[in-house]
């Protein structure tokens, strides 16, 4: 008896003032899971970053929101670290002021989801520690869009747009636009697949082979800029739709629900991450898009992500695109 009361004063203690050893304990553990060797100096320097970002996920977790956050593979480092790692480093001017997208006009319907419409989609890949973010969201469009016309998903190759479409003002690792790499597609006749030409997550010299071209590019669709509804339109009656958002510190750790920010910018020049929208819905009154990420299928919802739709959230209706093909 006496034990057990000690045992449960002393669990109680723990969390109420987070003794150093608990934090340490999680962060082993966390180590263990993403197979995470440190030097003694760097250590405490992770552990020391990994307890703030808990401390913030907790609360976060604690309150009312429409998302939850959890720990995943971004969890020692800093927001500026991983800003400058996986996120578009130079600012990207998107502005499609004048977007060439025909709305339909039609009754759209409520929802739906390109993952359950057909083998439309492939999974989710990881772009690993490169801005090319916008090279994912171009493939992931241009499978889908290929899939959808002819029946045959075959996944795209990243790495070419990393090495090969500079011309196009896009910067490999540093960054470029969904927009801008469908135009190099178009004007360069072509893109390999993902086995031909594979991705490694550096900017190399371009090794494009013409006769190893497997997706063709005949026109950039270009939404006009905070035309949400457009993007809406185009979801439900065309393909998938390849767009950019602010990413700010929070989305780093999101797990599920649907997010919402009141920190992130949504202007055509904030934006610092291309992503793809494969459908749309809505839940307890709040109607989201359904998005795929290119950061594994650990992150987030198996990979994906839900955000609010209809406010232009953190920017994402400045500047959408898909390829016609
Ligand atoms: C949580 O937030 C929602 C939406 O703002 C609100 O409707 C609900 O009443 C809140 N619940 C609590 C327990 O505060
Ligand atoms: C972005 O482009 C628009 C239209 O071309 C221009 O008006 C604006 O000044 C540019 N913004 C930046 C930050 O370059
Ligand atoms: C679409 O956007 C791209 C990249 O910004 C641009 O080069 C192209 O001219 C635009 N197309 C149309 C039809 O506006």
């Amino acid at each position: 008896m006496a034990t057990s009361w000690l045992l449960l004063a002393s669990l109680s203690a723990a969390a109420a003032v987070h003794l150093p050893e608990q934090d340490e304990f999680h962060f082993r553990s966390w180590m263990s899971q993403y197979n995470k060797v440190y030097s003694p100096q760097e250590y405490y320097e992770r552990l020391q970053i990994f307890t703030d970002n808990k401390r913030r996920i907790d609360k976060h977790n604690a309150g009312n929101h429409s998302f939850t956050m959890r720990l995943n593979q971004f969890s020692d480092m800093t927001f500026s670290e991983f800003r400058k790692s996986y996120l578009l480093s130079e600012p990207q001017n998107c502005s499609a002021t004048k977007g060439n997208y025909l709305s339909s006009n039609a009754p759209l319907p409520d929802s739906i989801d390109w993952r359950k419409k057909g083998n439309y989609l492939t999974p989710v890949k990881n772009q690993g520690p490169c801005g090319s973010c916008w090279t994912f969201s171009t493939t992931g469009c241009l499978e889908s869009v290929v899939a959808i016309g002819t029946g045959k998903l075959v996944p795209l190759s990243e790495q070419q747009l990393v090495d090969c479409a500079q011309a196009f003002n896009n910067h490999g690792c540093k960054g470029g636009l969904p927009s801008q790499a469908f135009e190099y597609i178009l004007y360069n006749k072509g893109l390999m697949t993902e086995t031909d030409y594979p991705y490694n997550a550096f900017e190399g010299p371009c090794r494009y082979s013409p006769k190893l071209a497997a997706a063709f590019v005949k026109d950039v669709v270009n939404i006009t800029a905070y035309d949400e509804m457009g993007m809406v339109d185009a979801v439900a009656t065309h393909n998938p739709v390849s767009f950019a958002f602010d990413v700010t510190a929070d989305f780093m750790s999101y797990h599920e629900g649907v997010y919402t920010s009141t920190q992130c910018h949504s202007t055509t020049d904030m934006v610092n991450h291309a992503v793809l929208a494969v459908g749309y819905g809505q839940a307890n009154g709040i109607p989201y898009w359904i998005v795929k990420n290119s950061w594994g299928s650990s992150w987030g919802m198996d990979g994906y992500f839900l955000i609010e739709r209809g406010k232009n959230m953190c920017g994402l209706a400045a500047c959408s695109s898909f390829p016609v093909v």
